[in-house]
C-alpha cells in the first residue's frame, strides 16, 4: 500500500515500474520494426542486477509471454518522442520530463542547439541513472539537469532553483506517472504546469482507465506478480481527480486525446491482444496532448 512521502529505488515499489518500462523499451528496440531505438534501456536493466528484468530482456520467449509485450510501449515511447521533437521543431527550447525514471531522451533524441532538459524524479532513481550513464561515458545531447524532488511536494521551487525559466515556452511530459499520484497531487500537478507555462508551451501525458480491466487486474494479482514482481494494484491511486483535458481546455489550452488504437493506426503498428488484465489495461491507455494558447 502507498503512504504519504513513501520513497523507493529502481528495484522497489514505484521505482521498479521504471525498470520494467526500461525492460520494455529494451525489448521494443530489438524488434525488427522497432518504433524507437533506446540503447540505454538494456544498460539500466543489466545495471540494476535485478534477475527478473534481466531475464525478461534476454529471453525473447519469456518476453513474448509477458503481459507487457502487446507493443504498447513502442507506441507510447514514439508518441512522447514525437511530442518533444515537434515542440523543439516549433522553437521550444526548454523541456521538463516529470517522473523521468530511466527515460534516456536527453541522450538519444536529436535536440536542437540550446535545448535544456530538466528531469524530475526521486533521489535514488536519479542517482542510479547517473551511475549507469557515467559508467558508459554517455553524453547528453542537450543541457540535462537533474531535479531531485517528490512530485507530491513543492516541485516548482526545486525546478526553478535548477534554472527553469517560466517566461519561455516549455514542453512537458508526464509519461507513466499519473496513476502513481493521489488525485489531489495530480490536480495540483496540472495547476502548477499551467502556472509555469508561457504561451506556446506543450504538455503530453498518458493515463490508464480505472475500470473493469483494473478490477480484473486486482483479481488476477497472482499472474501479474509472476510477470513483473510488481503489484500495480497496490501502487496505483484510484481516487477521484479532475479530467486533465477538460481542465486544461478551461485554462486556455487546446487539448486532444488519442486512444492506443489511434496511435497504432498513426504509427502503422497494430497492438497484439492483451493476454491478461494487465495487457488489456495497457492497450487502453489514453494519450493527452495540449498546447497553451497565447
Ligand atoms: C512507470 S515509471 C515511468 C518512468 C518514465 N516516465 C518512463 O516512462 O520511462 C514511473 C516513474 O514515476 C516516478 N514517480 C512516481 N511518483 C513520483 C513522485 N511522487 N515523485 C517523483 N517521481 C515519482 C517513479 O520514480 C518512476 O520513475
Amino acid at each position: 500500500m502507498r503512504s504519504e512521502g513513501d520513497t523507493w529505488d529502481v528495484v522497489s515499489r514505484v521505482g521498479r515500474t521504471a525498470l520494467f518500462v526500461a525492460a520494455s523499451r529494451a525489448a521494443e528496440s530489438k524488434q525488427a520494426d522497432a518504433l524507437i531505438q533506446d540503447e540505454f534501456a538494456a544498460l539500466f536493466v543489466e545495471g540494476s542486477g535485478d534477475p527478473d528484468t534481466i531475464r525478461l530482456i534476454n529471453d525473447p520467449e519469456l518476453w513474448a509471454q509477458s503481459s507487457l509485450s502487446t507493443g504498447f510501449i513502442g507506441l507510447r515511447s514514439k508518441f512522447f518522442d514525437d511530442h518533444f521533437l515537434a515542440a523543439a521543431g516549433n522553437g521550444v527550447r526548454q523541456a521538463v520530463i516529470l517522473a523521468a525514471g530511466l527515460d534516456a531522451r536527453a541522450y538519444r533524441l536529436d535536440w536542437p542547439l540550446g535545448m535544456v532538459v530538466f528531469e524530475i524524479d526521486q533521489l535514488k532513481v536519479l542517482e542510479f541513472k547517473r551511475e549507469v550513464l557515467t559508467d558508459v561515458d554517455a553524453t547528453p545531447k542537450a543541457d540535462r539537469q537533474d531535479v531531485v524532488v517528490d512530485l507530491r511536494e513543492d516541485w516548482p521551487s526545486a525546478l526553478i532553483d535548477a534554472g527553469f525559466d517560466p517566461d519561455v515556452p516549455t514542453v512537458w511530459s508526464a509519461e507513466g506517472l499519473l496513476m502513481y499520484l493521489p488525485g489531489a497531487a495530480q490536480d495540483a500537478l496540472f495547476a502548477r504546469i499551467d502556472e509555469l507555462s508561457a504561451p506556446g508551451s506543450r504538455m503530453a501525458s498518458d493515463a490508464v482507465e480505472i475500470g473493469d480491466d483494473f478490477r480484473m487486474l486486482a483479481e488476477q494479482q497472482a499472474q501479474q506478480l509472476r510477470d513483473t514482481q510488481v503489484d500495480l494494484t497496490e501502487l496505483f491511486y484510484t481516487d477521484d481527480r479532475l479530467d486533465p483535458a477538460e481542465w486544461l481546455t478551461a485554462q486556455g489550452w487546446r487539448a486532444a486525446i488519442a486512444s492506443s488504437d489511434e496511435l497504432a493506426e498513426r504509427y502503422g503498428r497494430p497492438l497484439t491482444a492483451g493476454r491478461d488484465a494487465l495487457g488489456q489495461l495497457v492497450n487502453k491507455i489514453k494519450y493527452l496532448s495540449a498546447v497553451k494558447q497565447s
